[in-house]
């Protein structure tokens, strides 16, 4: 771990009708990347976005693009989210046989960082033979589908013990932790290891969208 923490909206819980605007106030709060929630109503029971709106947000900001695909089949996405503007990509586990297969499909654009996202219920001992071909690790603590949900505390435990793998194989894989994070306990999943922190309702749900990124960086730092 190098110490620094990236800060990750989540534009899933923003008001769409001006999402190019509250996009700009996360910036202006500090936001290191734009978290963007791709669900397809087979994988999770939610839809939200696909490739078009992604090609929009990256038009609206210089922030990297941080793509989480809660879509089934995703291999047959990959290509078009990373060229919408994706810097970070990640699918889950759950949704594919193939994971090492897309992983070098991801790798095969040098500038885009692979991550594989796990279900709160998925054991980590899925990572064992990808954990060194990976950029990033999605710990996921709320089942996937919605904003606003509360955090499951076994999310913690498994952040430490992703932390221990990677660290133990002297390994450069950042840990994002995805669901139910606010200036309330930012400072407990990165104490556990975590560098990336996603928050949705904690930033966009706020009145004051840079100041709630402020917030959470400011309860992250330990
Ligand atoms: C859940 C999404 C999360 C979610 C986070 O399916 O992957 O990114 O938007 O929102 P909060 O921070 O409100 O839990
Ligand atoms: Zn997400």
């Amino acid at each position: 771990m190098d110490g620094e923490i990236l800060i990750a909206p989540s534009i899933l819980s923003a008001d769409f009708g001006c999402l190019a605007e509250q996009v700009k106030q996360a910036a202006e709060g500090g936001a290191d990347l734009i978290h963007v929630d791709v669900m397809d109503g087979h994988f999770v029971p939610n839809i939200t976005i696909g490739p078009l709106v992604v090609e929009a947000v990256k038009r609206s900001t210089a922030l990297p693009l941080d793509v989480h695909l809660m879509i089934d089949s995703p291999e047959k996405y990959l290509d078009h989210f990373i060229e919408a503007g994706a810097s970070w990509l990640s699918f889950h586990a759950e949704a594919t046989n193939h994971a090492h297969r897309l992983i070098q499909r991801i790798k095969e654009y040098p500038s885009v960082k692979a991550g594989v996202a796990l279900n709160p219920a998925t054991p980590v001992t899925y990572l064992q033979y990808i954990l060194e071909d990976l950029d990033f690790v999605v710990v996921m603590s709320v089942n996937p589908g919605f904003g606003g949900q509360g955090f499951i505390p076994s999310s913690l435990n498994k952040i430490e013990v992703v932390r221990h793998m990677i660290d133990s194989q002297g390994l450069d894989v950042k840990i994002e932790v995805d669901g139910g994070i606010s200036d309330k306990n930012a400072n407990k999943v990165v104490l556990k290891g975590a560098e990336i922190i996603v928050a949705g309702s904690a930033v966009f749900g706020a009145k004051n969208i840079p100041k709630a990124v402020r917030g959470i960086r400011k309860a992250a730092s330990i």
